[in-house]
């Protein structure tokens, strides 16, 4: 006999084939994952998933709104008595996001772009309708008795007495405080003092949404890094407006930074925070670490709004090389110039490591300048400067994790952190969203104005005017998709070691194949001997079966007869 035949030879061949790749693969798989993400993550209009991008209508977004109604207005004045609120909601609307005005530019890996925001009421999921009316503080009266602080006191006297024939609430719909708006005399007349020194806004009308639906003028300019050449910038906003710093924060506050909100970078830090760019408040919300979550079968991991962008005394370390990167792009003022932390000048870097956080140049008390000048108990974003004077201010709602001192002065807050959370739970290996929740409540600031009349002897009060609920994430046709991309490592891994072990298999085969092959050349005779066993043990079943009593003529059988 020949000692290889062409099967044998053909099946090591594979064995050995199976088990190069296979142990190739394994070693390189991460690897060629890595060029997988690298291709399918950046945002070109080719990607994947530049339509949803584009427009957001296939993912499922929605917001809640929540007002509350003030139940005791004509007890303000009354010593002893906090205003008494009641929640009214969810009004509930689909948002579409649609960007317009895309201009892809390869030379710096940017894409700039305009975005609308179009939100449709959904009846179904609300508690109430539009034509719910709602008693809370007098924003336009509030607003513009806190504008005038600094005018001329006879300029105060004729607001005075404007206002002397308004109230200190209002009751409006919740359609006219949010999209339709409402007249209100003191919007016209603001109107004809506006100049560049007294900034009043642009509108005839005052609703929160008033004129925001469809139009592009609220979310400003966007030019946002697409991460094609490096993925460690996807999605992160580099100017806002056409400045990378913004007129409404003192310097470093003042830097546009963070993602867009859509793409995030991939590997995000567990032990840091997590920024994004938030343009109703014109400045970054900053997100911390909390948890490994599981969301519709995969691995997230969740970052909650916390002390760091809530606080007022939060020290941040901005790397010096960033710090020299703002001051020499920057248009409006030096990184460094206005900051209170910063003893030294930024040059003199020697004995870097042995400087304490205090010391530290690169240390800013971003906590500091988000104030503007007089800080706020924790739990309370200010953001009077974004809104055109008016004392706004940004908290989660029922003013949860603020200093109970907020709380304390108003009644019906009911801060539930399931409900009243803020987070985003980012895919770790591609920084995909699976889930956000982002929360917010706006109050205005009533306070006591010695000028204005109106409000001589009011209290110093923080009034929660109403909260939203936005809910986004991947949507489960998506979310199938994204687990397939995520099991590719662990399913190559172990295909490509399969492979290698079922290498490993064929060649010992071959190999004891042809050991037999050519250690026993009597292969014939010893299977016609087993052949004839066989047959024998069938007897005795069938004997034993007919007769089991006769001893001597079952056993007999059972002797090989050689
Ligand atoms: C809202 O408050 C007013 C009093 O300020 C009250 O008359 C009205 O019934 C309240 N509405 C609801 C829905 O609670
Ligand atoms: C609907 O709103 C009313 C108050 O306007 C509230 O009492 C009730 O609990 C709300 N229902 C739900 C399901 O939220
Ligand atoms: C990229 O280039 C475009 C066009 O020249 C420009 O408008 C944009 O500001 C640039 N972005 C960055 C981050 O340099
Ligand atoms: C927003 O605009 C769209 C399209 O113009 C319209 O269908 C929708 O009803 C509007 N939403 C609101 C709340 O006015
Ligand atoms: C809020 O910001 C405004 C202007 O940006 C500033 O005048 C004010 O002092 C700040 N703080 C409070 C508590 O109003
Ligand atoms: C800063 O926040 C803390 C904690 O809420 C508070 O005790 C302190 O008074 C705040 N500082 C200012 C200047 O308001």
């Amino acid at each position: 006999m020949r000692p290889w035949t062409n099967k044998t030879v053909a099946l090591g061949v594979i064995g050995l084939i199976c088990l190069i790749v296979g142990s190739l693969l394994s070693c390189t798989w991460r690897v060629i994952f890595d060029g997988i993400l690298k291709k399918e993550l950046p945002l070109t209009p080719n990607s994947r998933s530049y339509e949803l991008w584009k427009d957001t209508s296939k993912l499922p977004m929605n917001i809640d709104f929540y007002f509350f109604n003030w139940t005791n207005p004509e007890e303000l004045r009354v010593p002893g008595k906090k205003p008494n609120f009641v929640q009214m909601g969810p009004y509930s609307f689909v948002e579409r996001r649609v960007k317009v005005n895309i201009v892809f530019h390869p030379k710096n890996n940017t894409v700039s772009y305009d975005q609308m925001k179009y939100w449709y009421f959904d009846a179904k999921r609300s508690n109430g309708t539009l034509q719910d009316k709602v008693v809370n503080l007098n924003t336009v009266a509030v607003s513009a008795a806190h504008t005038i602080r600094y005018w001329l006191p006879v300029m105060q006297s004729t607001l005075s007495f404007i206002l002397a024939s308004s109230k200190i609430y209002v009751e409006k719909t919740v359609s006219e405080l949010l999209f339709e708006g409402y007249k209100d005399e003191i919007i016209s007349m603001s109107s004809m003092v506006a100049s560049d020194e007294f900034e009043v806004p642009p509108f005839d009308r005052f609703g929160w949404f008033y004129m925001r639906n469809g139009s592009t003028f609220f979310d400003g300019h966007y030019n946002v890094a697409t991460g094609q050449e490096d993925l460690s910038e996807l999605g992160i906003v580099k100017y806002w407006n056409y400045k990378d710093t913004t007129k409404y924060y003192r310097s470093p506050c003042n830097v546009v930074e963070g993602s867009a909100g859509e793409f995030w970078p991939p590997n995000p830090p567990k032990d840091d925070v997590i920024s994004i760019w938030t343009a109703d408040l014109c400045r970054p919300l900053v997100y911390e670490y909390s948890e490994e979550v599981m969301h519709q079968g995969m691995k997230g991991y969740k970052y909650q709004l916390g002390r760091i962008s809530l606080g007022n005394n939060t020290k941040r370390r901005y790397p010096h090389e960033q710090a020299k990167y703002f001051e020499k792009t920057t248009t409006t003022e030096d990184f460094f110039s206005a900051e209170l932390t910063t003893p030294s000048n930024i040059n003199n870097n020697k004995s870097k490591n042995s400087i304490n956080k205090e010391d530290d140049p690169d240390v800013v008390n971003i906590g500091q300048c988000f104030c503007n000048g007089e800080c706020t108990p924790m739990g309370l974003i200010n953001i009077t400067a974004c809104r055109y004077g008016a004392p706004g201010f940004v908290s989660l709602p029922h003013f949860h994790k603020a200093d109970p001192i907020i709380r304390d002065q108003v009644v019906g807050m009911n801060p539930k952190d399931e409900e009243h959370n803020f987070y985003v739970t980012l895919e770790p290996n591609t920084g995909i969203p699976l889930d956000v929740a982002a929360r917010l409540q706006i109050n205005i600031l009533l306070q006591p104005s010695l000028t204005v009349d109106f409000f001589r002897n009011v209290p110093r009060v923080y009034f929660p005017m109403f909260w939203f609920n936005f809910r986004g994430g991947t949507p489960d046709n998506l979310a199938w998709g994204l687990k397939q991309l995520l099991t590719l490592p662990s399913t190559g891994l172990y295909t490509s070691l399969a492979m290698a072990i079922l290498g490993v298999v064929l060649i010992v085969i071959v190999i004891i194949i042809q050991f037999i092959r050519t250690s026993s050349p009597m292969t014939g005779k010893s299977r016609k001997i087993r052949e004839a066993n066989g047959t024998k043990t069938e007897l005795v079943y069938m004997d034993t079966t007919t007769s089991l009593d006769d001893h001597e003529r079952s056993d007999r059988p059972l002797r090989p007869k050689d």
